[in-house]
């Protein structure tokens, strides 16, 4: 028997092994889908509608309820009975209170993690911020998505790649130098890094509609970079340099890492590879001047992807193509996540097309990860209107907003500034991957920043809830765990939740969905707190005290485990 699997999947194979012999049965997985939540108390835990089965069979439902409750052998968990044409189960809350238990907490805090990854890659191209631009909450999404599923996919066995695909080519760089060279001040860039890039490129827009001959110096700076050119490649990687440093502070305040951080320039020697490929496969037409590769818009609505431009400069799809088929080779990747906004849409699925198009079957394994926008206390985000949230300004607000309300609620506690960063960005986190990704954002500081409802900080609160109670168990005697203790309905919910975590992880996984994970904890926490104010943990009966301790530990390691998952800490106090 796995130990991974929850009752319902139990039960769906208890039933598949006991059916008659027949063609054509369903598998033990659809049956689990088939199973329902009888809506009286009366009437058991789980109910198989038995008519599902009439056709195949070619017996009416109560006949077939009645052999299935013969045949079965659901074990020490539950009992099957026919009840007209429904096989119904009911749980003995006891074991399954024990069995939940014991395999919760033999998982040593890694309840629900697997080997079903082992020897397969995941590559995961998130966050991908632009050099010289300021890291801003357009991006808190990517690096969110992206970080939370590098982890559950690490969690489940895979080996993960996680990579940063720098935004670090483009004619925008040429005229960055040029205005450097113009305007620049060495001191000044060094000292306010983005900040006073982003104020020259501001600058250079500004002259160059007073001087267009500025477009032409921009170009001639671009192309010196692309030529190599020494003083040209000096300013552009000094420029990286200082982006790398700016945003490696918030990256480190989110606590995010990557193992690649090959962007676009990377992959300006390996584009000859894709254009050849595109010639010899006869792909390529002119149209124009450029280059492009048909998508037969009348059958698949996409329009040509672009490939070269009248001047023979490669283009975003371009490099794209080039990068795939880089990554391909060097990770053997299994799928490659591309966690980017919806607004690219069309960009990936043209992109990919072409890949199909050049014979790689691996081009299924491409996978656009989209998001909605984000906005910030109902204002949309434009860059052009000025109506920027740096991703920065943004980490720190929270974390000193955090540190005054534990200041007010919690004024003894120690390490008030440790706790206030966990809280503050954790606050971020929460807001980020609690609803499904492709759903719009609005960040606002009194939802992110409660205590009550769907939060982070409610979420930490309730394992600090968790945390406390075993510290104050710790000194007393051990006992063997009296399980029946929880028999009642509060610690069955949440028994149930337990047992279903290793399935919402894969869930999230297959669906590449966070927030899958996000609400699981969520309900988890929930489901917790009302059991905490129905029962006392600290009951004086030794046996039922232990059962209530490990319910409790559980509990905690799994909602650590979750909060892990979503990229977010969790104090032991607050
Ligand atoms: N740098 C791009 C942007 O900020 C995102 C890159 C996404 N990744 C990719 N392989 N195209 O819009």
């Amino acid at each position: 028997m796995d130990t991974k699997q929850s009752l319902s999947e139990l039960i769906a194979q208890a039933i598949a092994e006991s059916f008659p012999q027949a063609e054509n049965l369903p598998s033990a997985g659809e049956i689990a889908g088939f199973l329902e939540i009888p809506p009286e108390k009366e009437m058991g835990d789980y109910a198989f509608p038995c008519f599902k089965l009439s056709r195949t069979l070619r017996m009416g439902p109560p006949q077939i309820a009645a052999r299935l409750a013969e045949a079965i052998d659901a074990g020490d968990l539950c009992q099957a009975r026919q009840m007209g044409g429904y096989l119904n189960f009911f749980l003995n809350r006891e074991n399954f209170a024990r069995r939940t238990l014991e395999h919760v907490l033999a998982s040593d805090g890694r309840w629900g993690a697997g080997e079903e990854g082992k020897g397969k890659t995941i590559c995961l191209d998130f966050s991908s911020i632009n050099i010289a631009k300021r890291f801003h909450i357009g991006h808190l999404s990517t690096t969110m998505i992206g970080q939370s599923l590098r982890r559950i996919f690490d969690f489940l066995g895979y080996k993960t790649v996680a990579i940063n695909y720098l935004g670090d080519w483009g004619t925008q760089f040429g005229k960055l130098i040029c205005a450097y060279k113009l305007w620049g001040d060495r001191q000044e860039v060094e000292r306010d890094g983005v900040e006073a890039l982003t104020r020259l490129y501001v600058r250079f827009h500004e002259e160059a509609e007073k001087n267009p001959a500025l477009e032409d110096e921009g170009r001639r700076w671009f192309k010196a970079i692309e030529d190599g050119d020494a003083e040209a490649l000096e300013l552009f990687n000094w420029f990286k340099e200082l982006t790398l440093k700016d945003t490696q502070r918030v990256y480190d305040l989110l606590g995010v890492t990557f193992d690649s951080y090959n962007g676009e320039a990377f992959f300006n020697d390996k584009m000859g590879r894709v254009i050849d490929e595109l010639k010899a496969k006869n792909l390529l037409t002119v149209s124009d001047g450029a280059s492009i590769v048909d998508l037969d818009e009348e059958k698949t609505g996409m329009p040509p992807c672009l490939i070269l431009k009248k001047d023979g400069a490669t283009l975003y799809a371009t490099r794209d193509i080039a990068a795939a088929l880089w990554r391909k080779d060097e990770y053997d990747f299994d799928k490659c996540l591309y966690v980017v906004a919806y607004q690219q849409d069309l960009h990936f699925r043209q992109w990919f097309k072409v890949v199909e198009k050049m014979g790689y079957e691996w081009a299924k394994d491409l996978v656009h990860v989209a998001f909605g926008m984000i906005s910030y206390e109902g204002q949309s985000l434009s860059t052009r209107k000025g109506h920027v949230v740096f991703l920065e300004d943004l980490l720190l607000n929270a974390i000193y907003k955090a540190r005054s309300i534990i200041e007010e609620k919690s004024p003894g506690l120690e390490n008030k500034d440790e706790v206030a960063r966990q809280v503050g960005i954790g606050a971020v986190i929460y807001a980020d991957l609690q609803n499904n990704r492709i759903k719009d954002i609005d960040f606002s500081w009194e939802r992110a920043l409660s205590f009550d409802g769907e939060t982070g900080p409610y979420v930490q609160y309730t394992h600090a809830r968790c945390c406390s109670a075993l510290r104050k168990a710790e000194g007393l005697d051990p006992a063997e765990p009296d399980y029946s203790a929880l028999s009642d309905d509060y610690a069955q919910e949440l028994l149930r939740l337990l047992s279903r975590f290793p399935e919402t992880v894969r869930e999230a996984a297959a669906r590449y969905e966070p927030s899958i994970v996000t609400r699981a904890v969520t309900e988890l926490c929930k489901a917790y707190n009302k059991f905490y104010y129905e029962n006392r943990i600290l009951e004086e009966n030794a046996g039922v005290r232990e059962a209530r301790v490990r319910l409790t530990r559980a509990v905690r390691d799994t909602v650590r485990t979750g909060l892990w998952l979503i990229g977010m800490e969790a104090p032991e106090r607050m």
